[in-house]
């Protein structure tokens, strides 16, 4: 099996390598191409897998290289993980929103839209590339905005692009976790958006063990979501909210506390890694510690002004540890490659699934998955305030998808507009000229 890397010289690949290490079974893959547009990159992330592999007499063969048909060619899996505009792009999307007033964030809000917009025409442009070079590889979306971007490559690719975010796994397996349930075994009733949905339930045997955590305010408020939510809004809502929920249920004090943050999580980001490519690259200098060092500290500070504003405290160790990015990914392949029947939680076109959206909407739900790919297991519908938030953000992505189609100004101010974080659409229309300022790939909308 061969697994194709876009955005190969990316942080987080080695995390995705370290979880290939471990496999050793039949139908595993065997040869990793990573794709990237700049060499010094993936110079770096091939020197932490050259270090990662050592001793390990099966470990999957490394190319690196900037050729894309070349890396694509022959691929069973393609995962495309890239950030169109790179960090400092990411540091201007939140810096900007900030400056307005409204939330500045990697996917969520103005933010997110700004990403979006700069994210779609590349997406389609390599959805169209993959379906030419790789027309049976499967390919799993990391990109953020993960469901929008899905979204994008579907007309290309059709039920072979699937997205996948770790949020949703993570939580169900702090709740299963907190309730004495075995992770593995426990079927969590997830239902939304990428980085928009909600735990409604968590079956061990066929018995729903999430009322027990509801009904517990001690132990509601043991666990990350439980103190960044407080004991009390859980309650009300009869859910756990995904932690990307925070944004829009305490938006006042997540806008505030990014406010006053000496730096957004993007530029934070982008000088601890540009700190980690340069030691990476010097001789003598081994490029896993730094990698390892780099990751900690990149986990350990994870929503840590959410966290800061909610009186949240520090992450637990459980989730400092990886084992939700790269497992979901593995878990997938592996379902597909080797017909295992597995249910995971997914970002797939809704056929159906969720009332009030249409066929084509990407939602994320659980889903079974075999070789056939993944199908929609069926859910209950979203109470009102879930569906009518689900319904704004994706009009919102609708309307990000119009405005790369059409390359129309009004299409663009829409899905600020419409945003519910976004309340004006004055604020909306300036957010895009400062955008559009700032990002050279935005230079398509009149
Ligand atoms: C979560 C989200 C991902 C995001 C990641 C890293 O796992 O689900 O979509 O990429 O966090 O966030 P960071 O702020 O470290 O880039
Ligand atoms: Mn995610």
């Amino acid at each position: 099996m061969k697994l194709t890397i876009l955005g190969g010289g990316g942080f987080r690949v080695p995390l995705v390598y370290g979880a290939l290490l471990g496999d050793h079974a039949e139908g595993r893959v065997t040869a990793v191409a990573l794709y990237d547009h700049d060499p010094a990159r993936l110079t770096a992330i091939a020197r932490v897998l050259t270090e990662q592999a050592a001793g390990i007499p099966d470990a999957p063969t490394v190319t690196a290289g900037t050729d894309l048909d070349e890396a694509l060619r022959g691929a069973d899996f393609v995962f495309s993980a890239i950030r169109v505009g790179g960090l400092e792009g990411r540091a201007a999307d939140e810096r900007i929103a900030l400056a307005e007033g409204v939330l500045g964030q990697e996917t969520t809000g103005a933010g997110g839209v700004a990403y979006g917009l700069r994210t779609v025409p590349v997406a389609r442009e390599l959805a169209l590339r993959i379906a030419r070079a790789a027309p049976d590889a499967w390919v799993i979306n990391f990109t953020n905005p993960a469901g929008l971007v899905t979204e994008a490559m579907v007309p290309a690719l059709g039920g072979r692009v699937i997205g996948i975010c770790d949020s949703p796994v993570g939580l169900g397996r702090r709740i299963a976790r907190l309730l004495g349930a075995d992770p593995a075994r426990a079927r969590v009733d997830y239902a939304g958006l990428n980085h928009l949905g909600w735990v409604r339930g968590l079956y061990v045997d066929g018995r729903n063990e999430l009322p027990r955590l509801l009904d517990d305010p001690t132990l509601l408020e043991s666990f990350e979501e439980g103190r960044l939510f407080g004991a009390d809004w859980l309650r009300s809502l009869g859910a756990v909210p995904n932690e990307y929920l925070h944004y829009y249920y305490f938006n006042r004090e997540a806008v505030r506390a990014y406010q006053e943050a000496e730096r957004t999580r993007g530029a934070f980001l982008r000088d601890q890694q540009a700190a980690f490519y340069t030691e990476a690259a010097r001789p003598g200098t081994s490029a896993l510690a730094a990698w390892d060092r780099t990751r900690a500290e990149r986990e350990a500070t994870y929503m840590a002004e959410n966290r800061e504003a909610a009186g949240a405290g520090e992450r637990e160790d459980s989730d400092l540890e990886s084992g939700g990015y790269e497992q979901v990914a593995l878990a997938l392949m592996r379902a597909i490659a080797r017909d295992e029947r597995a249910e995971l939680i997914l970002n797939v076109p809704n056929r159906g699934t969720l009332p009030g959206l249409d066929d084509e909407a990407v939602v994320e739900v659980p889903c079974t998955v075999d070789s056939k790919g993944p199908r929609a297991a069926p859910v209950a519908p979203l109470p009102y305030h879930a569906a009518g938030l689900v319904a704004s953000v994706k009009a919102v992505e609708r309307a990000v998808l119009a405005a790369s189609t059409s390359g129309s100004r009004r299409d663009a101010v829409a899905a600020f507009a419409l945003h519910p974080l976004v309340d004006s659409v004055t604020v909306a229309r300036r957010l895009l000229d400062a955008y559009t300022a700032a990002h050279p790939g935005l230079s398509h909308l009149r």
